[in-house]
């Protein structure tokens, strides 16, 4: 949460500022600023919302030069507002910073500074930081950051990435970084820093992801960066892969759209890169050896939000396919219940940006306790990825839209895929069985496309039910987590309340909510409980629900009696949550248009959660 970035070199640095603060408005959208040396002098700008308004600003109040820092935010401490909007500066007006994280003892450190008669403008925990450097400077009678940052360090707790420009040091950019995401990148004659390499592609051709207690500062041509003990470190270059043509909406109105639809060709990519010869999987990237796996008895497996739906999926994958009992948490609570986990215990961290803190959290809860860490990630350079003992790349490819969407299904298949890894080595399912289900999960990419050239009769639903106070949304075993996802997806793009339901719970309280005005989503494909949700949607009739069911083609009972119908292609029981899912998708998206919401940057949420 929460987007910062730095440029120097021979750019007009607005517009480099303004593109990287545009690619990282997943972070947070509620305010946004800039810092620049304009002819020697500090110039801050910030607006509240989005950063269209700070560029609005811009046209108005235009800065000059070729050094600079920029934020965008997801409020934490003090209101969204143009006052707490990032860069803060100093009393003296000479320093700026911008800062991603929780500063925890700020208002300790603000309390002394207050007395130290420093005038403090925001409610920011921020603001403490950029006080303390000029409390610091005065009292070691220095001008340079390098000579106060070490002692900064050590006086504030909790998370940070944060870059800091001073008038008195033109040509430098500081930096700071623990426990928030903070990357540097290079270019001949111009250097960068970013929450996310998104923000600094294509220019930046190599790229060096900060580690924790890392500073330092950055040069036109150079960096230098210092651990923890304020030693020199030196510094490992990678090439930057992305290119700026996955950062792009192509024709789509939203990412969100683009990216549902990007779905069959992620999947055709995910299909011929784990496919291997003779029913085996392949995880090139994964550095677990089979010894390892072989001797793992139980799987715990950590998560948030959609990336938790994908957990519940893959418990059912791991105990069907690879019979190990699995167990799964959402991050947020497994790293405060002292869970039982030991050294055969293997923790399975499933997270799409690879940034979320609760996951990371409980990542190292995990290590604390002897457990090895997988993390399925679709950022192979992120916190998570780096301090995981070993990872799986999701292959989704950057996803924009603040609703998760695509990475979800490349979770769920790469989670099948792993189960089928794991009985495998287990020698559980035989070759014939493995092939047989890569064959089924060949056939998705083509069963997804169909679903998608179905879309309008998404819309009319969405026409139909768009005014609706409530949604249900029920399924059972494979689809329970959909009818979670459904809900979710439904209510943080739309605003419309929505719960989903495993089937068989429904009778225990949830009913008592139907009545001629609720929508409830039945999914209901042919599977194992086909017959026990056909019973729930007969409950649902009875109490005069409007039902609205996902079948698969050709069932003649459901449609018998539901009021819509919606149908997917036939596939074997695990592979139905990885197509029910796409017109509940659909759903919540042309449901947000309907009601003017907008899908990509839904209110108060930001696409990474790296505060707690
Ligand atoms: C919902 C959504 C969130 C994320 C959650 C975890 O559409 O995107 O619920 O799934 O914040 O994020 P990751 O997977 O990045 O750890």
């Amino acid at each position: 949460m929460c987007g910062i970035v730095g440029y120097i070199g021979n750019k007009s640095v607005n517009s480099v500022l303004i593109v990287g603060l545009i690619r990282l408005e997943y972070r947070g959208y509620d305010s946004a600023g800039i810092a620049v040396i304009d002819n020697g002098e500090l110039e801050v700008r910030k607006e509240k919302g989005k950063i269209k308004n700070l560029e609005n600003l811009l046209k108005i109040q235009p800065v000059e030069g070729n050094i600079g820092i920029g934020h965008t935010r997801w409020a934490t401490h003090g209101e969204p507002s143009k006052l707490n909007a990032h860069p803060h500066i100093d009393c003296n007006q000479k320093i700026a910073i911008c800062h991603n994280g929780i500063i925890e003892n700020h208002l300790h450190i603000r309390t002394e500074l207050i007395k130290k008669g420093h005038l403090f403008r925001t409610e920011t925990d921020t603001e403490a930081i950029v006080h303390l450097l000029e409390q610091e400077m005065k009292r070691k009678n220095t001008k340079l950051l390098k000579d106060v940052i070490p002692s900064v360090i050590e006086q504030i707790e909790g998370k940070y990435a944060i870059v800091i420009l001073s008038e008195y040091e033109p040509d430098k950019i500081y930096f700071m970084k623990d426990g928030s995401p903070l990357l540097y990148g290079k270019n001949t004659e111009e250097s960068y820093l970013a929450s996310d390499i998104v923000a600094i592609v294509p220019q930046a051709k190599e790229y060096y992801v900060f580690k924790d207690k890392e500073w330092g500062w950055i040069t036109k041509k150079e960096i230098y960066v210092f651990n923890r003990n304020n030693e020199p470190v030196t510094i490992e270059l990678e090439k930057v892969k992305l290119q700026a043509i996955h950062l792009d909406k192509g024709n789509y109105e939203h990412y969100m759209l683009k990216e549902i639809y990007e779905q069959p060709d992620i999947f055709r990519k995910i299909i011929e890169a784990r496919t291997g010869e003779k029913g085996k999987v392949r995880f090139d990237e994964m550095k677990l050896s089979n010894d390892i796996l072989g001797r793992i008895t139980r799987i715990l497996i950590t998560s948030a939000g959609t990336s938790w739906h994908a957990g519940l999926v893959g418990k059912l994958y791991l105990e069907q396919f690879a019979r190990v009992a699995t167990e799964v948490d959402l991050s947020s609570e497994f790293r405060y219940r002292n869970p039982i986990a030991e050294g055969d215990t293997l923790v399975i961290a499933i997270s799409q940006s690879g940034e979320t803190a609760d996951t990371l959290a409980g990542i190292h809860e995990a290590k604390a306790r002897f457990c090895k860490v997988l993390s399925f990630v679709n950022r192979t350079e992120s916190t998570i990825a780096r301090e995981s003992d070993a990872y799986i790349d999701l292959m989704a490819g950057p996803e924009i839209g603040v609703a998760s969407t695509k990475a979800y299904t490349s979770e769920l298949i790469h989670l099948l895929y792993f189960a089928l890894y794991l009985s495998g080595i287990k020698w559980l399912t035989p070759r014939e069985e493995r092939e047989e289900i890569f064959n089924e999960i060949r056939k998705l990419p083509a069963k997804m496309e169909y679903i998608l050239n179905k879309a309008d009769q998404i819309k009319e639903w969405a026409k139909r039910f768009k005014d609706s106070k409530d949604f249900i949304f029920l399924g059972r075993q494979y689809n329970h987590p959909t009818a979670l996802e459904g809900a979710l997806k439904l209510k943080e793009i739309s605003y419309i309340h929505a719960s989903g339901y495993a089937g068989g719970e429904f009778k225990h309280g949830p009913i008592a909510l139907i009545d001629e005005t609720v929508p409830v989503v039945c999914i209901a494909p042919k599977t194992s409980v086909y017959e026990k949700m056909v019973s729930n949607i007969q409950e649902v009739k009875a109490r005069k629900g409007k039902i609205l069911a996902i079948v698969t083609e050709g069932d003649d009972q459901i449609p018998e009696i539901a009021d819509y119908v919606f149908e997917i292609p036939y596939v074997p029981d695990y592979l139905t949550p990885i197509l029910t899912v796409i017109p509940l998708q659909l759903l919540a998206y042309y449901t947000a248009l309907e009601r003017n919401c907008e899908p990509d940057q839904p209110r108060n949420l930001a696409k990474s959660v790296t505060v707690e």
